[in-house]
């Protein structure tokens, strides 16, 4: 693995590998990585002839600084797990060369209700950040396809949108959530639940089971508060949303339509940590 902390060299090398007619897979991170990039990671090999993986903690993004202060940082181990999976490309960019002072101020998107809903109204200005940083790093690497994971679905939708406003060549393509045994999804914050904390997180997967189980059995506002009780009974500190919406435009849904797309997401507190996580229905 070849790791690139300057723009110019990575793009240099990007360019003689373009020439060649390499498609280049990217999947960006904010590094802590677990299975579920490496499962990234290996779908973008499974589509790509080059994979540049991307470590990143994007100061933009974070509408908490101390969710920022307390991001988990584990480089050393990050670049082991990539070179045993044969990543080709680290990208290991400090904050100025992302963000230098001649390309401030940092843009605006207009991204639609889209990011007003769900992770938005909770975490104001995070998607703008999120589009921020991802429109810089595919004006860098130029991939053929990028790589998301579903677990973060609303900034799947972000980024799709984003890619449309800024006209980037570049195709999504997206990696399913992976699991640990007990159903808890994969997630750098995890890095920070107690093993008792981690055993009760799972409450997050089996409430979307339940969603979806029952959908077409009870009326929404009574499983969205049978869920509530089970997450707060679980030792969930807070919830901030438990959504059934449609799953093209995040729009609430009062009744289930087999025929209209749904998805069913959740975000809540784990003492300090915020998990989210979500299933279509
Ligand atoms: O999902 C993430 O880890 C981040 O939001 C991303 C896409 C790497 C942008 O910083």
């Amino acid at each position: 693995m070849i790791v690139f902390k300057q723009i110019a060299d990575l793009q240099k090398h990007l360019q003689s590998l373009k020439k060649e007619n390499k498609r280049v897979g990217f999947v960006p991170t904010m590094g802590a990585l677990h299975q579920g990039h490496l499962s990234l990671i290996k779908l973008a090999q499974s589509f790509s002839d080059i994979v540049v993986c991307s470590i990143f903690v994007n100061p933009t993004q974070f509408n908490d600084s101390k969710d920022f202060d307390q991001y988990p940082i584990t480089i050393e181990q990050d670049i082991l797990l990539l070179e045993k999976q044969n990543t080709n490309i680290l990208f290991l960019p400090s904050i100025s060369e992302i963000y230098p002072k001649e390309k401030q101020p940092l843009s605006t998107y207009h991204l639609g209700v889209i990011e007003t809903v769900l992770e938005g109204s909770f975490r104001p200005g995070h998607f703008q950040g999120v589009c921020q940083v991802v429109d810089r790093l595919l004006e860098i690497v130029i991939p053929d396809n990028l790589f998301l994971g579903q677990k973060d679905y609303q900034q799947v939708m972000i980024i799709q949108k984003m890619i449309e406003l800024k006209k980037h060549s570049t195709k999504i393509i997206i990696g399913e959530t992976l699991r640990e045994k007990t159903g808890l999804a994969n997630s750098s914050r995890n890095l920070r639940l107690s093993e008792n904390e981690k055993k009760n997180a799972t409450a997050i997967y089996q409430s979307l089971l339940f969603i979806k189980e029952n959908i077409d059995k009870k009326p929404i506002l009574e499983l969205q508060q049978e869920v509530s009780d089970r997450l707060l009974n679980s030792g969930f500190k807070h919830i901030d949303y438990i959504a059934i919406v449609n799953a093209k435009t995040l729009q609430s849904i009062a009744t289930f339509n087999k025929e209209v797309p749904t998805i069913a997401l959740i975000a809540a507190f784990m003492g300090e940590v915020r998990l989210i996580d979500n299933l279509i229905l």
